[in-house]
């Protein structure tokens, strides 16, 4: 280099007597120079925001930022009229809790469940891998219980479809659950949770996130950042066509995500609008006769049957009508439509015979005979329109028929789920496919579904929290197994919640002050209490009515920490059952 002058004079700097080379720069040349061999212009061949001459989006350092992003928070909630004012965890002064809180979990009351009803659970099916074969629903928070699930599914899960909550502006929307967030405490516990989820997919793994016009541009970019070296793609589907009343628009869409690793086909055809047949006659834009030189020949149906298929016929002859009886008592079937125009077959004759399978003969109701095919599979649309996708007749008018007038908060159409489900594993018979938001269960249901047309293997794992809404799931879950299938129910085992249970079985002051005793000692209690001085007051307290003593302690209680450690399942004070304690290690016990 040193050598040309030209190239001296641009990349080396001289000090002193010393040439330094200014590597920045030549590795900036370099970079524009491949893209722009004849040119001279100093700019990459790429259009984008830059400061300087480095675009933002090679930055790595720049990352969309919000309050609290850095923490953690729970989200747990046990009622849905229930709207907690929540801790964050922050991660950078309080990594223990943080690790306490996503360390696996105790789960409790396990039950296999079939179409009968509710058995003893004593094991769990595994498949040669070691992988746990079974399909899941786990009642309680989906940050835990993911947390949880690592330990055993860790890049192992082909599908992960959500619907988490929506977080509309309007503060008269109709969203009860875990909704109280504004967009910042949204953005970290989606954070919280896709980080996690990120760890379970497998490599070649899909995530489906479904969103509405409140966060998805947030989304959007939260996805950028937790997915780096993935494709996103964001799909439109017009699930309540008559739309929802704005100030000045009428909402009739939301949206799905796809998120996969860049490069992946991991999008397969599917049976778009679900209409499974279609005239074999060429009704589109070039469909005449005319307009084709080989695709008007007779198929030839006897007895109901396609035999044969005629030649075509030469241009200027035709034949007397749509269906011409031959002496032999077949027909021909002429591509002639009602009105009498020659029109085409939509494969030319020579071809014809490779579809020849797909083909079938349909009467109509004016008792002419026509061709039908079966539709071919397609690539899905981004846009998703049709009566399928409405989310109130295939969404809460099923879960309301299943479950005798019972439903959840706005439950997806199965069908616009079965079609995000299909797309991605319908090749795939034993994939497992994980839903951490629930409610009424619509992505078990649609696998369900999914696995009965083809006989798959395909397992579910499904994670609700709100007690009412499990109740909803594993009905109309338990309604839609066949006589084969079944799942398996679990809790994560709660421990704060157990002494909630003891405040108010609880009968006199001496009781609760026993309670209090132990509560110091044992449970986590709200950052707010300081013991010692409810100590300092204890005539205070004993001078409360019993309720106002028990709703005291309740208020004492840290809800953020509801549930039990693994690694603390052999601690006598949690008083887990020798039975739980054996089926956790089953569960975790992997290999
Ligand atoms: C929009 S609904 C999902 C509806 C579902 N796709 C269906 O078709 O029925 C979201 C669900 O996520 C649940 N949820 C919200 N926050 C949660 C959390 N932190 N842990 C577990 N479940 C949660 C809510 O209780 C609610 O049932």
């Amino acid at each position: 280099m040193l050598s040309d002058d030209y190239i001296k004079k641009h990349f080396f700097i001289k000090l002193k007597k010393t040439l330094i080379f200014d590597k920045e720069k030549f590795i900036s040349f370099v970079s524009s120079k491949q893209f722009l061999p004849d040119s001279y212009t100093s700019f990459k061949n790429k259009i984008g925001l830059a400061i300087g001459d480095e675009y933002l989006g090679e930055k790595k350092e720049v990352v969309l930022n919000w309050p609290y992003k850095d923490c953690v928070l729970e989200g747990g909630m046990t009622k849905e009229d229930q709207k907690r004012d929540e801790i964050f965890y922050n991660e950078t002064l309080a990594p223990d809790d943080i690790n306490r809180l996503l360390d696996p979990k105790v789960f409790t009351n396990f039950k296999r469940i079939d179409k009968k009803g509710e058995h003893e659970l004593d094991g769990f099916k595994r498949d040669e891998k070691g992988t746990i074969k079974d399909n899941l629903i786990i009642k309680g928070n989906n940050l835990l219980a993911l947390a949880s699930l690592k330990k055993e599914f860790a890049g192992k899960v082909k599908l992960i479809y959500i619907d988490p909550p929506y977080n509309p502006e309007n503060p008269k929307n109709s969203f009860t659950y875990n909704n109280a967030f504004n967009h910042s405490t949204w953005l970290t516990f989606m954070k919280n949770r896709l980080e996690l989820a990120r760890e379970l997919l497998r490599d070649d793994g899909v995530l489906q996130i479904a969103i509405d016009e409140n966060e998805q541009a947030r989304l959007g970019v939260l996805i950028d950042e937790v997915f780096r070296d993935h494709e996103k793609h964001c799909i439109v589907v017009v699930h309540n066509p008559r739309g929802v009343q704005g100030t000045n628009f009428s909402y009739t869409n939301e949206y799905v995500f796809f998120v996969f690793r860049k490069g992946l086909k991991a999008i397969h055809k599917i049976k778009r609008d679900k209409i499974l047949e279609e005239e074999f006659k060429d009704h589109g834009g070039e469909s005449l006769r005319t307009d084709a030189k080989n695709c008007f020949y007779p198929v030839i149906v006897k007895g109901g049957k396609i035999v044969g298929f005629g030649a075509v016929l030469p241009s200027n002859q035709s034949p007397k009508s749509k269906n011409v009886k031959r002496k032999d008592g077949a027909i021909e079937v002429w591509p002639i439509d009602a009105e009498g125009i020659e029109r085409k077959w939509v494969f030319a004759r020579h071809t014809v015979e490779s579809i020849r399978d797909k083909l079938f003969v349909k009467q109509k109701n004016n008792g002419e005979i026509d061709i039908f095919r079966i539709k071919d599979e397609k690539k899905p649309r981004t846009v998703w329109y049709g009566a399928r996708y409405d989310a109130s007749t295939h969404g809460s008018k099923i879960v309301n028929k299943v479950i005798d007038g019972k439903t959840v908060s706005f439950p997806k159409s199965i069908y616009a789920v079965y079609d995000c489900i299909y797309s991605v594993v319908k090749d795939d018979k034993e994939a497992i496919i994980l839903d951490f938001f629930a409610g009424s269960g619509t992505t078990a249901a649609a696998t369900l579904m999914l696995n009965s047309e083809d006989g798959g293997n395909r397992k579910f794992i499904q994670v609700e929290q709100l007690d009412e809404h499990v109740d909803v799931l594993k009905e109309r879950i338990r309604k839609a197994l066949n006589g084969q299938s079944n799942f398996i129910y679990m809790e994560l085992a709660k421990w704060n919640e157990e002494w909630i249970e003891k405040i108010k079985k609880a009968k006199t002051g001496k009781e609760l002050a026993k309670l209090w005793g132990g509560m110091k000692e044992t449970a986590f209690l709200s950052y707010k209490v300081d013991p010692k001085t409810i100590d300092a007051n204890t005539k205070d307290f004993a001078d409360l009515s019993i309720v106002d003593q028990k709703k005291f302690l309740i208020e004492c209680l840290d809800k953020n920490q509801l549930y039990v450690n693994l690694s603390e399942i052999e601690d006598k004070e949690y008083g887990v059952s020798k039975e739980d304690m054996e089926l956790n290690k089953k569960f975790y016990g992997s290999k």
